[in-house]
């Protein structure tokens, strides 16, 4: 698979050239507009009054690096002061965090409890304090998780998974024996209350909301493919996304004020690996069809928006306005959930020109949106643009493709990239995002995560020279 690296195509026409020539559908304005006409500066009326100042979207990132106990570190810190300074108006979610010990993705995962709500409040008034300028426009919520199948809450290299339904390739791949057992309708009862309780906490933190997260493969993205799963979670739509609506009348029936989130995984591939030559390929299919991706159409590769729209239209019955779309997961299938030049080491090579995984969110986002114009959509996966990521931003956000552009792994290396565009000032190439991976090979090798190839900070610490000897050694 050969395509051009992101940072050679030196003018707009060069780009067009050769996004027509691989055939990739992806669409951006080829001069910038800052001021406070300039698109991405417009600022977005939420139905409940509050307006957020700006386009700019902070996606969830974490960087297994809080304590054992659950609580912010100094690195979980300087992290959320980097997204308060980036300039962007929305923070969806911060970073995921575990409603209780047992549902965490890593034991250093955050985890919302009264034991550490205080150092919550910390966290999010770190956030606001590097804020520049006024804060009445920036919409702050927190990402609620129970990682479910990617639990690892005491060893970082040990799953203690939670599931749902047996899935045939995901417990093999992952080492799950035909009599684990299933988690049954009476814990998950007892979960639903665990959300709303950690709903209330995070609105006594001061966050404006939650984000009850339903991708990546984690336990609310599962619910949404349980069609196997006898009994009220699965099965049907309706029973499918029964933990959704227990959780949203719960909230309702005891937070009043706290608004309600959902990121979610809108399509799904069948889990890839690594063929003979590294490259990704497909697992094979077993039986005639892939039932397990939400938003697939059956392939394992190809999509099918019909229950995604179900499931917006869902939302808007319950009356959630804010939905952030991404894809698929980080662990089975990471070139459509975070399309990288270089994949985390013991990962597989890109099966595809990485742009080819930008347009898909995109376009994904975009048919969504037209779906459901009266919701607030945040779209993702644009970190891979790079130099290129302002004109496509301005131009998904003029042409209403999404209300806000979300930024991921730009936000490791380069905050403050939003405020830089939002003023006109030229980009610092030197910051920008490369994709590299090592923000994820970091953490599966049980390091914090953090942006070692460009952030001095990262650079300079021991765990430079371990990443380079795990890389090494893969
Ligand atoms: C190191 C790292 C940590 C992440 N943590 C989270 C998280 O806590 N919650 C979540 O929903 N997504 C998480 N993501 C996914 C990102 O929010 C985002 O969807 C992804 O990186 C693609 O966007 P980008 O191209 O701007 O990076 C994480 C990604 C990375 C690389």
């Amino acid at each position: 698979m050969s395509y051009r690296r992101v940072a050679s195509f030196k003018t707009a026409a060069d780009l067009r050239a050769s996004l027509a020539q691989s055939q990739i559908d992806l669409a951006f304005d080829d001069v910038l507009t800052s001021g406070p006409n300039a698109p991405l500066a417009q600022p977005y009326r939420l139905p409940n009054g509050f307006t957020i100042g700006n386009r700019f979207c902070v996606l969830p990132m974490e960087g297994w690096d809080g304590t054992t106990d659950g609580r912010p570190t100094e690195f979980t810190l300087r992290r959320w002061r980097h997204f308060g300074l980036s300039g962007a108006k929305l923070i969806w979610g911060g970073e995921a965090t575990a409603v209780r010990p047992d549902g965490r993705a890593n034991p250093n995962q955050l985890i919302i409890s009264e034991q550490t709500l205080g150092d919550l409040i910390a966290l999010r008034e770190a956030l606001v304090a590097s804020h520049p300028g006024r804060t009445d426009d920036l919409l702050i919520g927190l990402q609620l998780t129970h990682s479910g199948r990617f639990a690892r809450p005491t060893d970082k290299k040990r799953l203690e998974p939670q599931i749902l339904y047996h899935h045939p390739l995901l417990d093999r791949k992952f080492g799950l024996l035909p009599e684990h057992a299933l988690m049954s309708d009476d814990d998950i009862a007892r979960l639903v209350d665990d959300y709303v309780a950690a709903a209330r906490l995070a609105q006594r933190a001061g966050f404006a909301f939650v984000d009850i997260k339903h991708c990546h493969g984690y336990l609310g993205h599962e619910f949404l493919s349980a069609v196997d799963r006898p009994g009220r979670y699965g099965g049907s739509f309706e029973n499918r996304t029964r933990f959704l609506r227990e959780i949203v009348m719960g909230i309702r029936a005891n937070v009043p004020g706290l608004e309600i989130g959902v990121r979610v995984s809108a399509f799904d591939f069948i889990p890839f690996r690594p063929g003979p030559d590294r490259v990704g390929e497909p697992e094979p299919l077993e039986g005639k069809t892939y039932r397990y991706a939400f938003g697939g159409d059956g392939t394992g590769v190809g999509i099918d928006l019909t229950e995604p729209c179900a499931f917006l239209d869902l939302l808007a019955s319950l009356d959630i306005h804010l939905v952030c779309i991404t894809g698929g997961s980080p662990y089975y299938n990471p070139h459509i959930q975070r399309p990288a030049i270089s994949p985390p080491s013991a990962g597989y090579l890109p099966p595809e020109d990485p742009l080819t995984g930008v347009a898909r969110q995109i376009a994904v986002t975009a048919a969504l949106k037209r779906r459901r114009p009266d919701l607030s959509i945040v779209g993702s996966a644009y970190s891979y643009l790079q130099e290129w990521l302002p004109n496509v931003a301005q131009y998904v956000v003029r042409t209403r493709q999404a209300d806000f552009v979300g930024l991921g792994r730009m936000m490791l290396t380069y905050p403050d990239m939003c405020a830089d565009v939002l003023a006109g000032r030229p980009l610092q190439r030197k910051r920008i995002c490369r994709t590299f991976s090592d923000c994820t090979t970091a953490p599966r090798n049980g390091l914090v995560s953090g942006c070692y190839p460009l952030d001095e900070f990262y650079k300079a610490r021991p765990e430079a020279n371990q990443l380079a000897e795990f890389k090494r050694q893969a």
